[in-house]
């Protein structure tokens, strides 16, 4: 796929001022620093959409960016570096738990783990998070310029195994690199093909005459979200 628009949407600090549901939307999420912003940037295909920073818990906001004009990307503040967010349960922020759980037009979520660090127990809880909330998401392993190719498959064997007792069929792996570009035109094969699965789901709610089909929502489309990882 191609971008060839990524257009700054808005910076929402809670529910009410999220855009309208109409776009699906894609979005990222993980801990501090794990490098949500430049994935972003590098999926749009433009190096400051998004604000980088070495400072970890940079993004406060929900980050809001429009592409091709028909669906968005999202990039949600992380999780694990603010002191208030340890007293939370959900050890996470509020805003991104809020916006994970109600989005209707939420569909999918690339949950970004640091590929050269062995499973953190805080990205484990996360995960659990949205296996028990029904989220639809993908595992992105980040950053994997950093370390040799042998720790990344060492890191991502590990994970997958501290995880896989919540799953009949594993969470779909990726793996990128916003330094090298490594992974951009995988992830935006699962975008597009999760495009396509809405439209085609549409168009067939529009055609029928006397046996109509409900028109789908995307709310629908995400309950009944397919083979990605939701074996349930
Ligand atoms: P917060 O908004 O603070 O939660 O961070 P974030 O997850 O958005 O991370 P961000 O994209 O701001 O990147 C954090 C730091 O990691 C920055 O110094 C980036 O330059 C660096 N970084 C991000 N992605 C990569 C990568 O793929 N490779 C390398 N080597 N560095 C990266
Ligand atoms: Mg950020």
């Amino acid at each position: 796929m191609n971008i060839s628009s990524a257009i700054f949407d808005c910076s929402a600090p809670d529910r009410d001022s999220y855009p309208d549901e109409s776009l699906p939307e894609f979005a990222l999420i993980g801990r501090s620093n794990v490098g949500k912003s430049s994935l972003l940037n590098l999926l749009a295909g433009e190096q400051n959409m998004a604000r980088v920073s070495s400072t970890p818990g940079f993004t406060k906001l929900i980050n809001i960016f429009t592409m091709n004009k028909c669906w968005r990307l999202v990039d949600l503040p992380g999780y694990g570096f603010a002191q208030i967010a340890r007293e939370h349960k959900a050890r996470f922020n509020k805003a991104s738990a809020d916006y994970l759980a109600h989005r209707t037009n939420l569909c999918l979520v690339f949950a970004l783990i640091e590929s050269g660090l062995a499973p953190q127990k805080i990205d484990l809880e996360f995960v659990e998070w949205l296996v028990r909330h029904s989220v639809p998401f993908v595992l992105v392993f980040t950053k994997t310029d950093k370390v040799t190719a042998a720790t990344v498959q060492t890191n991502i064997a590990a994970f997958t195994d501290r995880v896989s007792a919540w799953f009949e069929k594993l969470p779909v792996v990726f793996t990128c690199s916003a330094k090298t570009g490594q992974g951009r035109q995988e992830l935006l094969g699962v975008i597009d093909e999760q495009l396509t699965a809405i439209n085609a789901e549409s168009n067939r709610a529009v055609v029928p005459a006397e046996d109509l089909v409900p028109q789908t929502s995307i709310r629908e489309n995400r309950k009944r979200r397919p083979d990605l990882n939701r074996p349930w």
